[in-house]
């Protein structure tokens, strides 16, 4: 059947972003704006002055998704941005993964209770509370989230402390349980997990962990950005309750 060209009067999409300036978040904003989207970003930190995108500064709000108080807040801001109360992807990228002194592994013998709590609330609550308190603008538009996980979620990793990872095992499973329950509501609901991205989260060594990586590289920010854009958009209509690998083959 032919493919009807895309229609030019429709609605601009929007897509909200968290953790967006830097790495993998900085190349999936660069994505979607080059198609045309409105990117509104999150982040702790003001709108940085080199960014590439137009209406950047104005579509960018400050939070400490660690805080669930100022997550609350930046909710509400979002609702107000949003002109028809229709957002079309939620993409939950922002995540910590702190480490020991000397960039040292935390195991689950040496994290700190607040570590663990802090890393739950940025990694894993921090999406849900997004998603629930955005459930009806997402419904409106028919929309997507993507949560990134990571390798770490599915086996012990050299680099990757025990908070980290069991964070987004957790946030694996909330995919599955958001597919479930949102889908009927029209809403698709997905992850992806990197594995070695190039970006500045790596630990030193990584190198190591590539000569066994079958196709033997690091992976770039846009082979990630991409693959969020296919799962935000029509390529992946039936696609729900996914976690794609986005890993050069580590994890086979
Ligand atoms: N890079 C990899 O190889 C890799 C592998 C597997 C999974 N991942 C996952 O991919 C995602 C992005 O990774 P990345 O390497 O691109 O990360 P990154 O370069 O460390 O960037 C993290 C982003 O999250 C934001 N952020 C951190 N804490 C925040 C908070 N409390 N509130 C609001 N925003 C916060 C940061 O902005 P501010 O500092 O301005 O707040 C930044 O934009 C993460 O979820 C990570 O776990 C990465």
């Amino acid at each position: 059947m032919p493919l009807s060209p895309p229609s030019t009067n429709q609605p601009q999409r929007i897509l909200l972003l968290t953790g967006a300036s830097r790495g993998i978040g900085h190349a999936t904003v660069k994505r979607f704006s080059a198609a045309g989207w409105r990117v509104i970003t999150c982040s702790r930190h003001a709108f940085p002055e080199n960014c590439p995108w137009a209406g950047g500064p104005e579509d960018h709000i400050q939070v400490d998704l660690s805080n669930p108080q100022d997550t609350l807040r930046a909710i509400d801001e979002i609702k107000r941005r949003l002109p028809q109360g229709e957002l079309h992807a939620l993409v939950n990228n922002a995540g910590i993964s702190p480490k020991a002194e000397g960039g040292a592994r935390l195991s689950t013998i040496n994290t700190a209770f607040e570590t663990w709590q802090h890393v739950f609330q940025v990694n894993f609550f921090a999406p849900i509370m997004l998603a629930r308190g955005l459930v009806d603008e997402l419904e409106r538009a028919k929309g997507s989230v993507v949560n990134v996980t990571s390798i770490a979620g599915s086996r012990v990793h050299p680099f990757a402390g025990s908070a980290y990872s069991t964070s987004k095992a957790a946030l694996a499973a909330l995919t599955r349980e958001m597919a479930a329950d949102f889908g009927p509501r029209g809403i698709r609901v997905n992850a992806i997990a990197p594995g070695e991205i190039d970006t500045a989260i790596l630990s030193p060594g990584t190198e190591k962990i590539v000569e066994h990586i079958p196709l033997h590289r690091l992976g770039t920010t846009d082979e990630v950005a991409k693959i969020v854009y296919v799962l935000c958009t029509e390529t992946s209509s039936y696609v729900t309750g996914a976690e794609i690998h986005i890993n050069g083959g580590q994890h086979v």
